[in-house]
């Protein structure tokens, strides 16, 4: 087994394995923010990222993606059903999102995730060279920081999460919340999206297990954790070529041609998650069109919910609702060959979204609570022109950069359906400044700056760092 000094664990390959039914396998870029972001930044450097290839079973023979060695982690059809459908995804996923969906406490469930993070670390632990650096990702690997230590006490263990990490209120309700607390504090340095998820984190080790703390840093078996914010971002090079190429450029002025030239296309794309809004974003929407506020000839909303953990019911119920909405809502307002909302449960290739990006007038991004949302940030990135109107949900990770967005709580509808017709009747001006406002803040804070952010806290000398592409910049 060849061994690296920077090895990443994470639910996840950038490679996902497609199985049609047919059982014919199609490899595929992972679906989710994510698998993105990692991979925007990780091929050039000599690491290795551990995770799951997608597919159950024995783990199939990955090549290298670059300089970067895969090493895929098997799982069973059982692990499958119990470690990521039912606790990363039945229990952490919806009490780490304010509950907006009951959570699942099924006991049956925690023995395997303890068993599939013990097997993330073994496979960590055999792919990291002598006082290597891990960088564990996300709520599905919980546990994985603890254990590695454990094996490998010479390592710099980092971990982060994604997801929004939720106050003592919420995740005292977990039954496993010392193991779960214990398993993160294994990390040298752990990284939130959001400042108060770093203070939640404090409070619960001072809570749960008794660690001084001082400024959110945790003192623990004679060690200090730190813990600190750094807000997740995207390929903004990437999002702005794709958008500039002149086939994405006449595919979007298509797209509009396809739509019927309306004078307004609102747009959204979200994975399709309950965390997501998406219900609320329809009935405003629908109320904007019983109001008549919105015509169904000027106006259109194209609804981009790409297929998302279908074997979880929660999932598989919030579709039929969504679904049923839609058909209504085309039912009493569309139009022959006019529909008032164009809904599309697919997923998209990057150059297809460029295009939608381009097309949008307003891009309507409504979670009820979201780690980060890199879609608002795309979004930001492919609109060279300066036009365009982005309303934000302010429960989104990104509002706290996105501040030129249209903000808005997607819980008051009144508000939202405000906020929307704001948003479709702002002048051009406006939009322009709010705009550059954002793709400026964006053009410095893209994912090798977070990258480097976050590897150069980890090991202080900016070794690690060093490793990134393009140039070293300043830290904030
Ligand atoms: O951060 C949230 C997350 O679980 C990521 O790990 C992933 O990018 C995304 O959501 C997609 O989810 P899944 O891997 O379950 O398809």
């Amino acid at each position: 087994m060849r061994q690296s000094s920077l090895v990443v664990v994470a639910n996840r390959l950038p490679l996902d394995d497609n199985a049609a039914l047919d059982g014919a396998s199609e490899w595929r870029r992972s679906p989710g923010g994510l698998a993105s972001a990692l991979h925007a930044f990780l091929p050039p450097i000599p690491a290795t990222w551990v995770g799951w290839a997608g597919g159950v079973g024995p783990a199939p023979t990955l090549p290298d993606i670059g300089s970067l060695r895969l090493r895929p982690v098997p799982l069973s059809v059982d692990e499958l059903r119990e470690y990521y459908e039912g606790f990363a995804n039945s229990t952490l996923w919806p009490l780490y999102h304010d509950a907006v969906q009951q959570p699942v406490f099924h006991r049956g469930w925690w023995e395997t995730y303890r068993a599939v993070n013990r097997r993330f670390a073994e496979a960590a632990a055999e792919a990291a060279e002598p006082g290597a650096a891990v960088w564990v990702q996300d709520y599905h690997l919980q546990l994985v920081p603890q254990m590695l230590r454990e094996l490998r006490p010479d390592l710099l263990i980092g971990f982060f999460m994604h997801v929004p990490f939720p106050p003592p209120e919420l995740f005292m309700q977990l039954p496993r919340r010392v193991e779960l607390v214990r398993g993160l504090l294994g990390a040298d340095l752990i990284g939130f999206q959001r400042e108060q998820a770093a203070h939640n984190m404090a409070q619960l080790a001072e809570k749960l297990i008794g660690t001084p703390t001082a400024d959110d840093d945790i003192e623990v078996d004679g060690r200090t954790v730190r813990t600190a914010a750094f807000p997740v971002s995207i390929d903004v090079a990437e999002v702005r070529a794709l958008a500039a190429r002149p086939d994405v450029v006449a595919q979007a002025k298509q797209l509009r041609r396809d739509l019927g030239q309306p004078k307004r296309v609102l747009l959204s794309v979200d994975r399709l998650d309950y965390t997501k809004g998406i219900e609320h974003r329809l009935t405003a929407y629908r109320e904007l069109l019983r109001d008549g506020h919105v015509k169904v000839r000027d106006t259109v909303l194209v609804q981009v919910a790409v297929p998302s953990r279908e074997r979880v019911e929660s999932y598989r119920d919030l579709r039929d609702r969504i679904e049923g909405e839609v058909g209504r809502i085309n039912g009493e307002f569309g139009r022959v060959g006019e529909p008032a909302i164009h809904y599309l449960n697919q997923a998209f290739e990057r150059s297809e979204l460029a295009a939608l990006y381009r097309t949008a007038d307003v891009m309507v991004v409504t979670p009820l609570r979201d780690g980060m949302n890199l879609v608002a940030k795309e979004f930001v990135a492919a609109r060279e022109d300066g036009a365009g109107a982005l309303v934000l949900s302010e429960f989104a990770g990104a509002a706290a950069e996105l501040e030129q967005a249209f903000l808005v709580n997607p819980h008051d509808l009144d508000g939202l359906k405000e906020t929307l017709l704001r948003a479709m009747e702002a002048k051009p001006d406006d939009l322009k400044v709010r705009m550059t406002a954002m793709r400026k803040h964006l053009a410095k804070h893209d994912i090798v700056a977070w990258a480097r952010d976050y590897l150069t806290a980890l090991d202080h000398t900016g070794r690690l760092a060093e490793t990134l592409p393009g140039k070293p910049r300043k830290r904030r």
